[in-house]
């Protein structure tokens, strides 16, 4: 039994369709709006049904875990969620997959609380996760001079991503304005970049300079000399929202920071509404000098983030369940194989182009 709780979600919703049609097993589909969920679990194909829970009430989120050989989180907001499914999921000897998570969560994870056979992957979405994940295939066996990483277009953001837009915030998640030099964190080092054009986004764009620690994994493990790595919007009605609510709100508490995503969402939507959906993953790498030959660009587009998070969440699923990933607690960017997510992706037809060339 793989138990999905989101499943009705932007995210879930596409992860509930691929898991059915990977044909991996029965879906056990949760949320706190059981009708929603039945509604779901009628439409796909194969077996799957509803059960209520809510994974903020401890008896429920065991009831649903139980039983399941994996559980599978696309609910949110994820940096509030953190631990609290994956170790539901392990109390019941399930393994898991979240779509969010990063850093926070699985440091709040030490190895007493994972059992030795277990496995959890947490971020894996879009970003963090295929922004980790896909510039790796640019740095195989051949360590780069300088890695370039572009993500961003103008998504309609859902309340619960707007919250985590806005909890994203701090060292624990990533550095403004700084790239990666040397070895190490180089604070105050980028500017943004306005009114750019970049291979793959259809109109000019600004791009704002953020290194997240996801972005500072990846220059250790490719041992690229430079990474720099930008968050891309369409307009500054975003970075300019989340600058007001961070200006309001020093800390980072969600209950303070949630009444701000509402200026967050509408941000979005003005952004939408102008330029409409599109999303652009671009990774450039140059080789240092000598270096064997090999592909250079990584550009994948597509219509819709969240669906394609879905798709990857329902990859790590499959990857998981076949062995391919081993057991302890991992970030989706560290742990899948980027040939074996890329060709999936690529075959997908929620993914418009991927092309590594
Ligand atoms: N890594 C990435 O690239 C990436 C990309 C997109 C989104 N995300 C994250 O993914 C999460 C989901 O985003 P979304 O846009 O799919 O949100 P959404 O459309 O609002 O869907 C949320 C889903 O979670 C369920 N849910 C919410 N609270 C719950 C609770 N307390 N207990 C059980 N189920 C609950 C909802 O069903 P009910 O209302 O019926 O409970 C719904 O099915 C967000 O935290 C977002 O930031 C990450």
């Amino acid at each position: 039994m793989i138990g999905l709780i989101g499943g009705t979600g932007a995210v879930g919703r596409t992860a509930a369709q691929r898991i059915a049609a990977y044909g991996l097993g029965p879906l056990r589909l949760g949320g706190r709006d059981l009708a929603g969920a039945a509604h779901l679990a009628g439409a796909l194909p194969g077996t799957a049904h509803a059960v209520r829970v809510d994974l903020n009430d401890p008896a429920e989120l065991a009831a649903f875990c139980d039983g399941c050989r994996i559980v599978v989180n696309c609910a949110g907001p994820t940096y509030q969620v953190l631990d609290t499914v994956a170790r539901a999921a392990f109390a019941v000897g399930a393994d898991y997959v979240d779509i969010g998570g990063e850093l926070a969560a699985k440091d709040a994870l030490t190895g007493r609380d994972v059992p030795g056979d277990r496995t959890a992957v947490f971020s894996a979405g879009v970003m963090p996760g295929l922004s980790g994940l896909l510039p790796r295939l640019l740095a195989k066996g051949r360590p780069l001079r300088r890695l370039d990483v572009y993500v961003g277009g103008a998504a309609v953001f859902t309340p619960l991503s707007a919250v985590d837009a806005l909890l994203t915030r701090g060292p624990r998640f990533g550095v403004p304005m700084t790239a990666w030099r040397d070895g190490q964190v180089a604070p105050n080092t980028l500017a943004p970049l306005h009114q750019v054009r970049l291979p793959g986004f259809p109109v000019p764009v600004h791009a704002w300079p953020y290194l997240t620690t996801e972005a500072q994994t990846l220059a250790v493990d490719t041992g690229a000399d430079e990474v720099r790595s930008y968050n891309v919007f369409v307009s500054n009605r975003l970075p300019e929202a989340l600058a007001e609510a961070w200006a309001e709100v020093p800390d980072t508490s969600p209950a303070a920071l949630a009444p701000h995503a509402d200026a967050v969402v509408r941000a979005s939507r003005q952004d939408n509404a102008d330029f409409g959906a599109f999303y652009v993953m671009l990774f450039t790498g140059r080789p240092r000098p000598g270096a064997p030959p090999g592909p250079t660009r990584v550009l994948l587009t597509a219509v819709d983030s969240y669906a394609l998070s879905g798709v990857v969440m329902a990859l790590a699923t499959r990857a998981v369940l076949a062995g391919s990933v081993p057991p302890g607690v991992h970030l989706a960017a560290e742990v899948l194989d980027p040939d074996a997510t890329a060709a999936a992706l690529h075959d997908d037809p929620l993914v418009q182009d991927l092309a590594v060339e």
